[in-house]
């Protein structure tokens, strides 16, 4: 995992106002949860005092208090109250504090900060002037046995279309890889593929090859859109779990009409779609060996792969900045 990010890790209608969901994220077991004002907490799920898991416990005034013996803790990790030592205790209660993970909610997500929490900052990245609250959505969650950069790598290979969504979205045998174009904007890649049916031509080189209207755009650490058309976008967050395993949240965005409940029913509908697409790939990128992908690594890459190369050299560079290479 890329450390000092925001990740989009859960859709906000998860944790209910009052309410507590465990959940693994990051490789870390945490203890969501929500204030009584829909405050949202994220906090390690494990009680400082003697272990035991705060997600099983309740929320109450404000704070996440743990099943065993009480033990009161803030949105952000501090321990309020130690039921044991009683109302009229004055001790600095401070060495009680649980690790806590920034959280930021936009857009219906749920984000946390991985890293250092005195350089949380900013907002999560998001697809602002692409998408807005003028669309309808609906959104679908699949469980992945792979590493989140595999299957956020998926999302930017062109050169799979025709063989794994042979018969959808990648239909018409269109094997030969024109470019792809890629652009690069700071921490976003855009890509759109050109490809066509191979007969007997050379393939067009990236320069000669332009982003279509229909096109990808990546954002990282984990969120990625398909710009299907103005008026219908594929939105995924891919929630890392740990190094094995990747919760994909697919969202069908429209704004087909001014009618808003003929948005939603299309987009309802659009998520069967979003499910059949992405279990195709699915099949396919979890056999994928090694598990998480590098820019120096045994592959033996061809032309056609350069958004995943792009990918994995801004993952790189991401990652020496937060001092991990
Ligand atoms: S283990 Fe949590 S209060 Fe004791
Ligand atoms: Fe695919």
């Amino acid at each position: 995992m890329i450390r000092n990010q925001w990740y989009a890790v859960l859709p906000s209608k998860a944790v209910k106002k009052g309410g507590i969901l465990s959940a693994r994220r990051l490789g870390i077991d945490l203890a969501f949860f929500r204030t009584e004002d829909g405050i949202p907490g994220c906090v390690a799920d494990q009680c400082t005092h003697r272990g035991a898991a705060l997600s099983k416990g309740k929320v109450k005034g404000g704070c996440i208090k743990c099943p065993f013996h009480g033990l009161e803790f803030e949105t952000d990790g501090r321990c309020r109250f130690i039921p044991a030592n009683g109302i009229s205790s004055k001790e600095d209660i401070s060495r009680y504090n649980v690790r806590h993970y920034p959280v930021r909610e936009a857009n219906g997500i749920l984000c946390i900060w991985y890293g250092d929490n005195d350089l949380a900052a900013g907002e999560p990245p998001f697809f602002g002037g692409y998408i807005d609250d003028t669309y309808a959505y609906s959104e679908i969650e699949d469980h992945w046995n792979s590493h989140y950069s595999r299957s956020i790598e998926n999302q930017l290979d062109v050169v799979h279309l025709p063989f794994v969504h042979y018969n959808t979205i990648g239909k018409g045998n269109k094997t030969l890889v024109n470019g792809p174009k890629v652009i690069v904007e700071g921490i976003s890649i855009t890509t759109s593929a050109n490809n066509a049916v191979d007969s007997g031509q050379k393939p067009k080189s990236a320069e000669e090859c332009h982003i279509n209207p229909t096109f990808v755009q990546f954002k990282f650490p984990n969120i990625w859109m398909n710009n299907i058309s103005e008026k219908i976008k594929v939105m995924i967050y891919f929630a890392p779990v740990d190094n094995e395993n990747t919760i994909l949240y697919i969202r069908f965005y429209c704004k087909l009409s001014k009618i808003r409940i003929f948005n939603k029913i299309v987009a309802y509908f659009g998520k069967f779609g979003n499910r059949m697409i992405e279990r195709q790939d699915k099949r396919v990128v979890e056999t994928q060996i090694p598990g998480a992908s590098a820019l120096k690594s045994d592959e033996k890459l061809i032309p056609g792969d350069r958004p995943v190369v792009e990918y994995r050299r801004i993952r790189e560079a991401l990652k020496r900045e937060a001092g991990q290479m």
